[in-house]
């Protein structure tokens, strides 16, 4: 059975000691789950995350990275710096990204293999816009956005990705995707990815849903037969807030 994986994406928010302050809460109130659980955190928190995660089951991953080892690219971060530091993940192709900095399907797929080459596991994103939606484009745009993002993966490597299905008009709007149409559609994600991997890899891989996921909605969202956890914007700033997501399956 697929592990449920529950990542914060804290996005341009949180300075170091709002960090530190954070994880010294949060952590005592996740300890005993069984569920994979990560914060991606802003560059200048990683360091001090890393630290104080340290004797948690709290994974610490980036938001971002260059797919260039070294070189004249003033204000990147590469694969080989976040893995020099100990982060386990990173997130590839948020829909931030994508939408106000330019990143394509060409860069994501660039990113994705070099994450994997230095050992980092990548959570790709991908999802639909409002507009796309309403044309009856979401099963298309996001099997193009997964089948691009991996081009050139080995099975194993696609194992070992995470993707997190994320429609653009329910990130941090409050508008939430039924739990069957969000289920729908990471279906249709492990169906593209079956056809191009095989069976056993489909059933291996990761897909999260993204997109103002709260307390209140986890458990319906996360006990769905393909909804393997979430990614987390908002609900993930306040500890007690993202544990009880975090802790969905309890009590
Ligand atoms: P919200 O949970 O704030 O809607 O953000 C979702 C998201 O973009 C996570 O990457």
């Amino acid at each position: 059975m697929r592990k449920k994986v529950i990542a914060g994406n804290w996005k341009m928010n949180m300075l170091p000691n709002e960090a530190i302050n954070f994880i010294n809460e949060f952590a005592p109130l996740v300890k005993d789950t069984n569920n994979e659980v990560i914060l991606c955190v802003p560059y200048t928190d990683l360091f001090y995350a890393l630290l104080h995660v340290q004797e948690t089951n709290i994974k610490i991953g980036a938001q971002n990275m260059h797919w260039e080892t070294t070189g004249a690219y003033t204000g990147e971060i590469s694969a080989e710096m976040l893995k020099s530091i100990n982060v386990d993940y990173v997130i590839i192709g948020h829909s931030e990204r994508r939408q106000y900095f330019a990143e394509t399907d060409e860069t994501v797929n660039k990113k994705v293999k070099k994450a994997l080459a230095v050992g980092l596991k990548p959570i790709v994103c991908v999802g639909e816009t409002l507009q796309e939606k309403e044309e009856g484009k979401t099963a298309n745009v996001i099997t193009t956005q997964t089948k691009l993002a991996l081009e050139g993966l080995s099975p194993e490597n696609v194992k070992n990705t995470i993707i997190a299905y994320e429609p653009i008009w329910a990130i941090g709007t409050g508008k939430t995707a039924t739990a069957q149409d969000a289920n729908e559609s990471i279906k249709t994600i492990r169906k593209e990815i079956e056809e191009n991997y095989g069976k056993d890899v489909a059933e291996c891989v990761i897909i999260q849903y993204g997109g103002s996921v709260k307390s209140t909605n986890a458990k319906e969202l996360f006990t769905t037969s393909d909804i393997d956890g979430g990614l987390v914007g908002g609900a993930s700033l306040k500890p007690e807030e993202f544990a009880k997501i975090v802790n969905f399956d309890k009590e």
